[in-house]
């Protein structure tokens, strides 16, 4: 079979589409694509400005609205904004290996940009959602040693690289144990986890072990990065699918559904992690 391109994106005409930090990196790539195809796009960026001179000139149906996914009031007030249907979220926003910070509720940022934000955001909008919730996720996650009880590194020495490996664990569990909720319920919608390989956008801009820049004709460019989000927001697969590049160790080429890391499989983690960031937010009580 032929590999799965952007030019395989079916026509999304009266689908609407919020794609967080939309306003650069993959996520503009795949709000671009899902525009040409003819989705209504909402980009959800914490600039606003740059995010509308981001889709200038791209042709298509976009809306930008600001969307700080690390700030819970942010969170909520878009939430609480939001009207009609929202037939796919794709929770694409992410940091890595940015210095220590906290955000104005106390939450590590990194944590909080890439796991307990867009937990808040989905669970908000979860009553809104016709159809699948894309989260974007990292290989890295394979290599997390994810505390649980510490999820938001309260009582540990601070490590860069581990909280950003821990914090896409936790997107990959959170993303599961979603699934398993919404089947419980009877619930059509479909909890679905993409990772795009290794792409070089500006991800690595703080990483002073920068191998992204050094290395790129081993990487997947961005075009190729955004093709799992793609694939996962649009085609016909499970709600537990976990999708990535078919390359050597998924690292580039195209889309395919793959298996999560084993530690993602974890279902008890799952329901601790759900229940512990449930606990830390008053989300998804
Ligand atoms: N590139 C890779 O190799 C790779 C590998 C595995 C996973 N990923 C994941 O893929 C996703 C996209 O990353 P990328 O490679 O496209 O990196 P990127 O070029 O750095 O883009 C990250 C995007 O997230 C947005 N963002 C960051 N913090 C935000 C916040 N608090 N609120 C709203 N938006 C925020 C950024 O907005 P600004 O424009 O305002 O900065 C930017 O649009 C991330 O979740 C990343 O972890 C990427």
């Amino acid at each position: 079979m032929a590999s799965w391109t952007a030019a395989d994106l079916p026509d999304m005409t009266g689908r609407t589409v919020l794609i967080t930090g939309g306003g650069s990196g993959i996520g503009l790539i795949t709000a671009r694509e899902l525009g040409r195809v003819g989705a209504r796009v909402v980009l959800g960026v914490r600039d606003t400005e740059k995010g509308r001179r981001a889709i200038a000139g791209m042709p298509g149906d976009f809306e930008v609205r600001r969307l700080d996914v690390a700030d819970l009031g942010s969170v909520r007030s878009f939430a609480q904004a939001w009207s009609g249907d929202l037939d796919i979220l794709i929770n694409n926003a992410g940091v890595m290996d940015v210095p220590p910070a906290r955000t104005a509720d106390g939450l590590d940022v990194q944590t909080a940009t890439n796991y307990t934000g867009p937990f808040v955001l989905t669970n908000l909008l979860l009553p809104h959602l016709t159809d699948r919730v894309v989260s974007v996720t990292s290989q890295l996650h394979r290599q997390s040693k994810l505390h649980v009880d510490d999820f938001d590194w309260r009582s540990r020495t601070y490590h860069r690289m581990h909280a950003y490996r821990d914090s896409k664990l936790a997107v990959v569990l959170f993303s599961l144990e979603l699934q398993r909720r919404l089947t419980a319920q009877g619930s059509p919608v479909r909890s679905v986890l993409a990772h795009p390989g290794i792409a070089t956008t500006s991800l690595a801009a703080h990483s002073s072990a920068n191998v992204i820049n050094r290395f790129t004709f081993l990487l997947n460019d961005p075009e190729h990065g955004a093709l799992p989000t793609l694939y996962a927001a649009t085609q016909d697969v499970p709600g537990n699918a976990y999708v990535g590049p078919d390359g050597f160790g998924s690292i580039k080429g195209h889309p395919t559904v793959r298996r999560p890391g084993r530690a993602g499989l974890d279902e008890a983690k799952a329901q601790d992690l759900w229940r512990a960031t449930a606990e830390l937010t008053g989300a998804g009580r």
